[in-house]
């Protein structure tokens, strides 16, 4: 059921098993931006750098400017029929999106943008276990990039290093055909940024940190919050067992196990919906 000797929670019901397996060794991101320097000291710190020193995630960039048109390297434009704002062109996002499928075929493409499917706990998984996402929902806009993203999640299990193009668009917006080399939209909630660049980072911490050997602790993954789906992690202490008055709950320093079990249960909370 886990073919690459993926791990599953003993909680679950067997029949989330075959869910909760991983299957990917590693996972490469390649990061179209205009603002590399606003994403690479993020990676390059903790978990993250970590997690590329263990050999289980690569993190590439790609300069959209270097595809820019004419002497100033121009990647956008105004809107036809008017309006506020430049959005970013075809030609350049295309050319770079081409630059990497040139080497690697099989990447995937990600659009973070406010009318994406909300990211959640569960599609972060998703990318740590087969090739591609599996939309959960409604697509908030019938297009080819979420029919794409439907083909995604009938991908047989087969990859084990994965591949993903993340686009950043930047500006107001950009042109609707990109949507066209799009195999995924995301969004990070219903409000709205100015650049994808903090989604992409928020989408790679949520997906990397699940890959087993990343986190130190080999359960933390599991008993973090949201990990199983809607569960969110209990209250927990460490040391002083008193701090200016507030004391740890007696049944924590108990060392009684079921008890402590129970007590943990009875303190998660649960996602309101
Ligand atoms: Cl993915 N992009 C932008 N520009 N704004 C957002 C978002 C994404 N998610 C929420 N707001």
């Amino acid at each position: 059921m886990c073919p690459k000797g993926g791990r599953a929670s003993a909680r679950e019901p067997v029949a989330r098993l075959a869910f909760l397996c991983y299957n990917i060794d590693m996972i490469k991101f390649t990061i179209i931006t205009l603002f590399r320097e606003a994403i690479e000291p993020y990676l390059k710190s903790s978990m993250m750098w970590k997690a590329v020193d263990k050999g289980l995630a690569e993190f590439d960039f790609v300069n959209l400017r270097d595809f820019g048109l004419g002497p100033h390297k121009s990647v956008d434009d105004t809107p036809y029929g008017g309006g506020d704002g430049m959005l970013l062109r075809c030609e350049p996002v295309f050319a770079a999106i081409e630059s990497v499928k040139e080497k690697d075929p099989e990447a995937k493409v990600i659009l973070p943008t406010p009318v994406g499917e909300i990211w959640t706990q569960s599609i972060a998984r998703e990318f740590t276990f087969h090739s591609g996402p599996r939309p959960s929902g409604p697509s908030p806009r019938a297009d080819g990039a979420n029919s794409r993203a439907a083909a995604l999640r009938n991908a047989p299990d087969q990859n084990v290093n994965s591949h993903y193009i993340i686009l950043c668009p930047h500006y107001e917006g950009y042109d609707e055909r990109i949507l066209s080399v799009v195999d995924y939209k995301v969004s990070l909630g219903k409000y709205v940024l100015t650049g994808g660049e903090l989604p992409a980072l928020i989408m790679i911490d949520s997906i990397v940190r699940l890959i087993p050997g990343v986190l130190g602790g080999e359960k933390s993954a599991e008993i973090e919050s949201f990990s199983d789906g809607d569960n969110l992690e209990y209250p927990q202490y460490t040391k002083p067992a008193e701090f200016r008055g507030m004391k740890v709950p007696d049944v924590l320093l108990s060392g009684n196990h079921g008890e402590i079990a129970k007590w943990r249960e009875a303190h998660s909370g649960k996602v309101a919906d």
